[in-house]
């Protein structure tokens, strides 16, 4: 999975990446050729007294470090910026796949997992390229063509080089061994974290009317220990990591000078060799431990790109068709057909061969215990499901037909649990129609009967609204997706269970007002409360996913044994 995301998502940098090798090659060459350089300084010139050498060597020397310097900036630069770039990009491809996800691929991987797996995943494979990007040319580099010019200055001493690197790639390897484990635990418990965290977050008000929150500080304190313990066990051993390199690396220093002092003493080595020797292999051993731990971050990665990949891969269950009407001169209104739903891994259907068409001008109510299905119901309409058998036509067309824009146009929904998106008021009813002006803002809003409380705020339509519209009651948000319905002239409105937060005044007026905005549409209300829909030229009456009812409020009253103990219910209520 990584490779293919590595390959997938890289492809469009791979001019940059070409230029970032380059330069790459060229730091370091010229860092390889410094010690040399040094060398040939102390032991041509220093020892023989030569000055002029010594400027010569030494002007060479700032020009090969110039150079390094210069092509390393220039690496690093374009590298990040590449490296960046390819972050940008999985991004966008993961948040445009889910997206296109249905409400059941969403409820498979679940919100908090979806949104780590675009940030912190996203950021594991990241720095793996960027770390690939200046060790991938570079350290192979380094190890070769240092062990050549280490033998260049000495092969005596070259056992040395044999024995260090093997010390520090088991040293190293150790140590990495013990911390991948805990990568991949680490992973898991961040999303731990975040669900808990996220779910307190947006559960607070309950926690705090229900007194739990020792509870929830437990639960979350308990997800908490379980990421800062693994972190702590990676840490102890990175912490190790470290002083065993240093530990290597000047040993085989001390080694160096032991040996390489026995031999300059019998004349066999020049003092400049000897520290352009130990330059190298400090090199060399540099090398082998970023390499190693670039080692250390590729199973890490893999974890994360194997959590991108599996969202990356799934593929909605709700597809557009190839090629979508999106043109359709008659207007059929509604119909289900023998339709039949199951949510995902459940065993029994909510929804059962309904059947019962709605014309456009007429209206639809639906009425039910709760958990009959009348939500399900009404969002199979603009698919956020797909009907798992049958088929729902809007103007005679299966809306699996639909170009899903053209479909969506054609329906004004007002979900149950009104949603308000961060942003003012205007902002959210321009959700429903991106140009709408201000006079039909005010227009919708009259009839959802929202003009008191919003020319009341502070701003008029230009009033803040928190994210989830938390800063407005119940009711307020409710009529302002009515509003965001109703703004959209759409041929089908589906209200569901909207009026429920509103007083029974408020509810007859809006009801009055909507009369003749939707004359010419299908409407389609779930309702509660009977006198809501008396008027309902058709009453559909739900139980446990299966239609009991169908007809108007009086035929009801006769045929339908469910409809007629909803009533009395409902009469009896109101008279206790
Ligand atoms: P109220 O809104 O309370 O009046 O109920 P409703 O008639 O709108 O019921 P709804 O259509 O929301 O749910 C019908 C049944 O489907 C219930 O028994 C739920 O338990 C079940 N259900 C709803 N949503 C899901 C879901 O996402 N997954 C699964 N597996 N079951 C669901
Ligand atoms: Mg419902």
């Amino acid at each position: 999975m990584l490779l293919q995301i590595l390959r997938t998502y890289l492809r469009p940098y791979k001019r940059e990446i070409g230029y970032v090798m380059g330069l790459q090659l060229v730091a370091t060459i010229a860092s390889l050729s410094l010690p040399s350089l040094n060398a040939d300084i102390i032991d041509k010139g220093v020892v023989l007294g030569d000055t002029a050498y010594i400027m010569r060597m030494g002007g060479w020397m700032l020009g090969v470090t110039v150079l390094q310097i210069a092509c390393t900036i220039a690496a690093v630069y374009l590298g990040a910026r590449s490296a960046m770039a390819f972050g940008r990009d999985v991004r966008s491809g993961f948040f445009r796949q889910v997206a296109s996800f249905s409400s059941r691929e969403v409820g498979k991987f679940g919100a908090p997992s979806l949104i780590t797996r675009n940030t912190n995943d996203v950021q594991q494979v990241q720095m793996l390229v960027m770390l690939g990007f200046t060790l991938m040319v570079s350290a192979p580099i380094t190890m070769v063509g240092g062990v050549i010019m280490a033998l260049r200055e000495d092969v005596g001493l070259s056992w040395l080089v044999a024995a260090a690197v093997p010390v520090l790639v088991a040293a190293t390897g150790f140590i990495i061994s013990r911390m991948v484990p805990g990568f991949r635990r680490m992973q898991r418990y961040l999303d731990d974290v975040n669900r808990v965290m996220r779910e307190q977050i947006t559960g607070i008000r309950v926690i705090r009317a229900f007194v739990r929150e020792p509870h929830e500080s437990g639960r979350f304190g308990a997800a908490n220990d379980d990421l800062s313990d693994v972190s702590i066990d990676v840490g102890r051993w990175m912490s190790a990591m470290f002083p065993t390199v240093m530990f290597v690396m000047n040993a085989s220093s001390v080694a160096v000078l032991w040996f390489g002092g026995i031999r300059i003493d019998e004349g066999l080595m020049q003092i400049g060799a000897l520290t352009a020797f130990i330059t190298y292999l400090v090199q060399i051993l540099m090398a082998v431990m970023m390499s190693t731990f670039m080692l250390v971050m590729v199973p890490r990665a893999s974890v994360s790109a194997d959590r991108i990949g599996e969202v990356l891969g799934t593929s909605s269950s709700v597809v557009p068709p190839e090629e979508g009407i999106t043109e359709v001169n008659t207007r059929g209104g509604l119909e289900f057909r023998e339709v039949g739903f199951t949510y995902a891994g459940a065993e029994h259907p909510v929804l059962c061969d309904v059947n019962f068409s709605a014309a456009a001008g007429q209206t639809t109510a639906i009425i039910g215990s709760t958990g009959a299905g009348k939500s399900t119901l009404l969002n199979l309409i603009p698919r956020l499901f797909d009907v798992s058998e049958g088929t729902i036509t809007v103007d005679g067309v299966d809306v699996r037909d639909f170009d899903p824009e053209a479909l969506w146009q054609r329906i004004g929904l007002v979900p149950q649990k009104a949603y308000l998106f961060s942003g003012t008021i205007a902002s959210n009813l321009r959700y429903g129609k991106p140009d709408a002006t201000e006079e039909e803002m005010w227009e919708a809003l009259e009839i959802a009967q929202a003009t008191d409380f919003v020319s009341a705020m502070s701003d008029g339509l230009d009033s803040d609204v928190a994210q989830g519209g938390t800063n407005l009651s119940g009711g307020q948000r409710q009529r302002i997706a009515i509003a965001r319905a109703i703004i959209r002239q759409p041929e089908v409105y589906l209200f569901d269970d909207s009026f429920s937060a509103l007083d029974v005044a408020t509810d007859a007026r809006l009801r009055q007002a909507l009369r003749p905005v939707t004359r010419d549409a299908t409407v389609l209300i779930v309702a509660q409360r009977v006198f809501t829909i008396t008027e309902a030229d058709q009453i559909v009456v739900l139980e446990d996913g299966d239609v009991v009812g169908l007809g108007s409020h009086d035929e009801l009253l006769t045929t339908c044994p469910t409809y007629q103990e909803i009533v009395e219910s409902q009469l009896k209520a109101e008279a206790s």
